[in-house]
C-alpha cells in the first residue's frame, strides 16, 4: 500500500510536518525519500525540538521504519553523512546505489552571478548543475563513494517487495508543483519534475502501485527566489497578518501570497490527488492556532477549509494548525473511512 506526499505550491508547504505526523500515526514499514535533493529543507518539530532535514525522510521519528533514498534523489555525501550521524539512523537508512552525487564543483557552478543562483535564485546547493551532469552522463553515482558503501541498497527492490508483502510504504517528495521543470513557472523552476509521477520514478515504483496521493497546500503560499507569484502580497501586508518566514536551507525571506485556487486545482489534477493536507490554517486567525479538532477551528478557518475542498475538488483530510507534529486535525477516518 503506497501513499505519496507531494507539495502543491512552491515548496515549503509544510511537507516535513505533515509527513512526520502521518508516519507517527500510520507506522509505515518504509519511508522513501523522492524529490530533487538537498535543496530541500523539511522542518519537523516534535515536543519542542526542531529537526531541519535536507535528505533524511521526515518520517524518521517513527523508529521502526526503514528509511530509503530513491535513485532519483541527488545526494551530497557530507550533508547525508552528517544527518545519519546526528539522527542516529545508521542501522535503518538505505541509499540507492544509483543516486547522483553532488560535489563542491556543482555547488560552485550553482552560486554566484551569471550562475543559477543569480539568474533564478536557486538554492545554491548544486542540484541544478548535478542534474545537468547527470543528463550529460558525466555524474558520479553513490556507488562510486567509499563512505556511502555501508548504506547502499537497491531501493526499488526493497520498496516493491514490501508492497508485495502487503506492507505500508510512504513516499515523500520535496519542492512543489510550481517548481516543476515541466509544469511550473519556467525558467524559475527546479531541475526536475516535482509531481507524484516523478516521485514514483525516483523510488522505482510503477503508477499502478499507488493508492493515495496527498497534496500539501499552505493556506498562505510562499515562494523563495525569483519568479511569478500571481497572488503575492506586499511584505507589509504579510506582516500585518503576522506571517514572516525564512528558508530552512538558504535563510532567505519567503515571499507570501494568498491561496491560489486555480493553481491548486491544476496541481491536484496533475498529481491525481486523492487527499489534501492543508497547513498553516492558524495563519487565518489566533483562535485556530494549535486546534486539534475541527470544532476548535474558528468559523473563518472552517469556511476556508470548505472553500478549498469545494473549489479544488478534493477532500481536505489533514489540517495543520501549528509547526508541532501534534497540532493536527486528522479527518481521514471521518471523510474517507481510512
Ligand atoms: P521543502 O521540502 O523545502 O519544500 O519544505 P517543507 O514542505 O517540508 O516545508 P518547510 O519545513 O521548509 O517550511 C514550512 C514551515 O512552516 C516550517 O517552518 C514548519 O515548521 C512550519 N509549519 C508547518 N506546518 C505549519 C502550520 O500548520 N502552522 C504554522 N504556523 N507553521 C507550520
Ligand atoms: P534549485 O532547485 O536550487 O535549482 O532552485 C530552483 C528554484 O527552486 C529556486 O527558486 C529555489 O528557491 C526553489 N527551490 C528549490 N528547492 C526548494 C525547496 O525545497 N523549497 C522552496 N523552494 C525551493
Ligand atoms: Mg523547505
Amino acid at each position: 500500500m503506497v501513499t505519496i506526499v507531494v507539495g502543491g505550491q512552491w515548496g515549503d508547504e509544510g511537507k516535513g510536518k505533515v509527513i512526520s505526523y502521518l508516519c507517527m500515526k500510520d507506522e509505515p514499514d518504509i519511508i522513501a525519500r523522492a524529490g530533487v535533493g538537498p535543496n530541500a529543507g523539511h522542518t519537523v518539530v516534535y515536543r519542542g525540538k526542531k529537526y531541519p532535514l535536507r535528505l533524511t525522510p521526515s518520517g524518521f521519528l517513527y523508529e521502526k521504519a526503514k528509511l530509503l533514498i530513491g535513485a532519483g534523489v541527488l545526494v551530497n555525501p557530507e550533508v547525508m553523512l552528517k544527518e545519519i550521524r546526528d539522527l542516529g539512523i545508521e542501522n535503518r537508512i538505505g541509499i540507492d546505489y544509483r543516486c547522483g552525487i553532488i560535489e563542491e564543483e556543482h555547488i560552485a557552478r550553482d552560486k554566484g552571478s551569471g550562475h543559477l543562483a543569480g539568474k533564478i535564485g536557486s538554492t545554491g546547493t548544486g542540484c541544478g548543475p548535478a542534474n545537468m551532469d547527470r543528463a550529460n552522463r558525466s555524474l558520479k553515482l553513490a556507488q562510486d563513494i567509499a563512505e556511502l558503501k555501508p548504506y547502499l541498497t537497491d531501493v526499488p527492490q526493497e520498496v516493491n517487495e514490501a508492497i508485495d508483502a502487503g506492507k505500508k510504504v510512504l513516499v515523500e517528495s520535496s519542492q512543489g508543483f510550481g517548481l516543476s521543470l515541466f509544469y511550473g513557472t519556467y525558467p524559475y523552476v527546479t531541475s526536475k519534475d516535482t509531481t507524484a509521477s516523478m516521485a514514483c520514478v525516483d523510488v522505482g515504483i510503477g503508477p499502478r502501485r499507488v493508492r493515495d496521493v496527498i497534496v500539501v497546500f499552505k493556506s498562505f503560499p510562499t515562494r523563495v527566489g525569483a519568479g511569478p507569484f500571481p497572488t503575492e502580497m506586499s511584505q507589509e501586508e504579510a506582516e500585518r497578518l503576522g506571517i514572516v518566514e525564512y528558508g530552512t536551507v538558504t535563510g532567505r525571506r519567503r515571499r507570501i501570497g494568498r491561496f491560489d485556487f486555480d493553481m491548486a486545482r491544476y496541481a491536484a489534477m496533475l498529481n491525481s490527488a486523492s487527499q489534501i493536507a492543508l497547513t498553516c490554517v492558524d495563519y487565518i486567525d489566533e483562535e485556530s492556532r494549535g486546534a486539534r479538532s475541527y470544532d476548535e477551528l474558528s468559523k473563518a478557518a472552517q469556511s476556508f477549509v470548505e472553500e478549498v475542498e469545494r473549489r479544488v475538488g478534493v477532500p481536505v483530510t489533514i489540517i495543520s494548525t501549528g509547526p508541532e507534529l501534534e497540532d493536527t486535525i486528522d479527518l481521514r477516518e471521518e471523510k474517507l473511512g481510512i
